[in-house]
């Protein structure tokens, strides 16, 4: 029993929470008149001392009192006698549990929110470095259209963003504090559930007693915004894999992010950005764990609801890794320019440029062009060359009305500097929208 039903084992990691809980609620029953300011003062002082214990590593975690709630308020009534004994008055584990894990993820969501700011400055620097770095754009993983280094890092700084509002989203709804609800029912002392909401910074308690103890939706809420930025940072993470790829030969990273191999000397291992990737597997499972877990569930608190926990706690802390390694990672790369610009080019990527032009010039319609241009396409196959590489006779015995102001549209940098509609990928864009995100970060 004691084996399966303990979870001291990992809910001590919320032990500030749960004595700022019980600090705010010792507060509010020395305040209404339930206990007496010097049993609070006692409790105040009793809680004082386990947090310095916890802190300092020398507090004896008891299995055999189950968990985070009862450890503390145990060793409490040890130290204080009497006064320990009576802090849970109008108050139920239900709602200790619900506030705690409440206070965990808001703080989790705090210091993960600002991870994301400082991986999207990352990207926003490099970002402005690389406004006119050319590069292959691929859809299917094959050659599409040159865009440029920077716009494609402003891609990941706009998913980040929506993954740092969902962020702020979640923690803005799960703001109530369910502290009171008690057991399910609310309780019949004169408790104020108003102040100590808002000792604790909530915006308010919550309305209804059996949902304050039976829900977790906030904390699913938190766990897809997590997976969703992971699933943002996984996608990066197997580009830097292709990337570093000495067959792509992209970019490089230095040895702060790479690792060798135990017998073949010449390896240099993405190891990084393969763990970012792989830890997204756990993230989204902790966050299908959890729904699992409630699917089922009547109301109110069920003890499945303790296996919330592990998974929250596991998503959070990879996804803080998770970030910081990109961060890293951003800093450190290193895109070789004259590789990127040579890879642009390749594939017959400005094809586009050139039905483009037929349109434009010879006032062709738009599937007209691409017939054209399909055909131009396949005799530089033919050849052996790229579309630059076909003589004007041979671009004339598809179109006779081609000129020589054609090439002109051919080059990589003419086809992204074209590009100049809104979002799209002309350098003077990037540079634009890089400054606009940079003063919106700072
Ligand atoms: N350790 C429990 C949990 O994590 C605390 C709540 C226990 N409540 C109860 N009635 N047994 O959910």
């Amino acid at each position: 029993m004691q084996a399966i039903n303990a979870s001291i084992g990992f809910d001590r990691k919320m032990w500030r929470q749960d004595i700022a809980g019980s600090l705010a609620h010792a507060a509010m029953l020395a305040h209404v008149g339930i206990i007496s300011a010097a049993d609070e003062a006692a409790i105040r002082d009793g809680l004082g001392a386990i947090a310095a214990r916890i802190e300092a590593g020398d507090f004896a975690w008891d299995e055999g009192l189950e968990d985070i709630h009862m450890n503390i308020e145990a060793r409490l009534t040890q130290a204080i006698g009497e006064a320990g004994k009576r802090l849970h008055t109008g108050r139920s584990r239900n709602d200790q549990v619900a506030l705690d894990v409440r206070l965990w993820v808001r703080d989790a969501i705090d210091g993960l929110s600002g991870q994301v700011e400082d991986v999207m400055r990352a990207l926003v620097a490099r970002a402005e470095e690389h406004a006119a770095t050319v590069m292959p754009g691929f859809t299917h993983l094959q050659p599409a259209q040159p865009v440029t280094f920077g716009h494609h890092l402003l891609a990941y700084v706009e998913m980040l963003s929506r993954d740092l509002s969902r962020l702020r989203d979640c923690r803005r709804r799960m703001n109530e504090s369910p502290l009171g609800a008690a057991a399910l029912a609310g309780t019949g002392f004169p408790i104020d559930r108003h102040m100590t909401a808002a000792a604790l910074g909530f915006d308010g308690p919550t309305r209804n007693s059996l949902d304050s103890v039976a829900s977790r939706d906030f904390a699913a809420e938190f766990l897809f915004a997590c997976a969703m930025c992971a699933t943002h940072l996984s996608r990066f993470a197997e580009e830097i894999v292709i990337w570093t790829n000495p067959y792509f030969g992209f970019v490089k990273l230095s040895d702060a992010f790479t690792t060798g191999s135990s017998i073949m000397p010449q390896k240099r291992n993405p190891d990084a950005a393969e763990l970012v990737r792989g830890k997204t597997g756990r993230i989204t499972g902790a966050l299908v764990g959890l729904l699992t877990v409630l699917k089922g569930l009547a109301l109110t608190y069920f003890k499945d609801m303790q296996e919330d926990k592990e998974g929250i706690f596991d998503a959070a802390e990879n996804l803080t890794l998770s970030l910081a390694a990109i961060a890293g990672m951003v800093r450190d790369l290193q895109p070789n320019a004259a590789r990127l610009e040579q890879a642009a080019g390749a594939g017959f990527s400005t094809a586009t440029d050139l039905a483009d032009w037929l349109v434009r010039e010879l006032r062709m319609p738009f599937r007209d062009a691409h017939h054209v241009t399909g055909r131009l396409v396949a005799r530089a196959e033919a050849k052996g060359c790229d579309l630059a590489g076909l003589g004007l006779a041979e671009m004339q015995a598809e179109e006779p009305r081609i000129t020589d102001a054609l090439y002109g549209v051919l080059t990589v940098q003419a086809s992204v500097a074209s590009r100049q509609s809104y979002g799209g990928t002309a350098p003077a864009n990037v540079a634009r929208m890089a400054a606009e995100w940079r003063e919106r970060l700072a």
